[in-house]
């Protein structure tokens, strides 16, 4: 599995969600692998999964539905992270735009936000959205988040909410969100972690690995607490601290067990599962 591949088969995936919810065809994103936005449809039915409730009625109040059922993250950074008006916010990975039109009621006319997201039916989404929702301080930017189309010391605030976990190569992501930050900005993600690394042989097993769709389900993808400090730290930041938000159960899977899972015992695929987790992960350009 070489990185063109992990970045095709993540477009391929959330390309079509997009689609699903502009058709109407789906409520959700699911289909029958985990995902960051929760888990299979009938467990979603049943009500696990990790994208539901995260946002309040008082903050979904005056959204368009479809920027709500368009929701895939596994956080809330939005309320985490410290918006102030008159601020530049930028969201890596803005899917149906939840999180842009959030920020941008958050920082004002004054303000902007931009949601970066490399997948035309997602910002075709996000741009019908913020239109339904009257938003204009919003600016949609096609491109990758390792290679963020926006110049240097632009931005006081990075969001994003489930993405960084699907790069390939997270370290140019890192680099990438430090590079666009002004002096004294902020970084203020919620991720998938993996808390305290996988069992050994977990980590280097070829099918964990090679199971794309865990990939683009944010779980074969997600940097262990420590990568993911070390990551930030070796791009520059200081004041990193990873909060966990939710941590991730069985139930979380829903009932058809993805590839890698397929061959281990219960109790062993109950206590990986349990290692992963829900994760607001702040850190600071000095
Ligand atoms: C799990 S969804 C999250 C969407 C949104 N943040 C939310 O909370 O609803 C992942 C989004 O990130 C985008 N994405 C994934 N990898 C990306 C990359 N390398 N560069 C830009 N966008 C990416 C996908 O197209 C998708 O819209």
């Amino acid at each position: 599995m070489d990185q063109q591949q992990i970045t095709e088969a993540v477009r391929s995936r959330y390309s079509s969600i997009a689609r699903q919810v502009t058709d109407g065809t789906s409520a959700h994103c699911c289909d029958t692998t985990p995902t960051c936005c929760g888990e299979t449809s009938a467990a979603a039915a049943s009500g696990n999964t990790i994208s539901q409730d995260l946002y309040t009625v008082t903050e979904l109040d005056g959204l368009p539905l479809k920027a709500a059922l368009a929701s895939l993250g596994c956080g809330n950074p939005t309320a985490l992270a410290d918006l102030r008006p008159g601020e530049t916010v930028l969201d890596l990975g803005s899917g149906g735009g939840i999180d842009v039109l959030l920020s941008a009621r958050r920082v004002g006319p004054e303000g902007l936000a931009y949601g970066l997201d490399m997948t035309d039916e997602m910002l075709d989404l996000a741009r019908h959205n913020a239109a339904e929702a009257g938003v204009e301080n919003v600016r949609w930017l096609k491109g990758d988040i390792a290679s963020i189309p926006l110049p240097d010391a632009s931005v006081d605030i990075i969001i994003s909410n489930c993405v960084i976990n699907l790069a390939a190569d997270k370290q140019p992501v890192f680099a990438e969100a430090f590079r666009v930050l002004k002096p004294g900005g902020r970084f203020a993600v919620s991720d998938v972690v993996i808390h305290g690394g996988l069992p050994v042989g977990m980590d280097e097993s070829a099918a964990f690995r090679r199971d794309l769709s865990s990939w683009s389900g944010c779980i074969a993808g997600a940097l262990t607490d420590a990568e993911y400090r070390a990551g930030l730290a070796a791009a520059g930041f200081t004041a990193i601290d990873l909060e966990i938000t939710r941590r991730y159960t069985l139930a979380d899977v829903g009932a058809k067990l993805p590839m890698w899972a397929q061959t281990l015992d219960t109790a062993t695929v109950a206590a990986i599962i349990s290692r992963f987790a829900s994760t607001f992960v702040r850190a600071h350009k000095p």
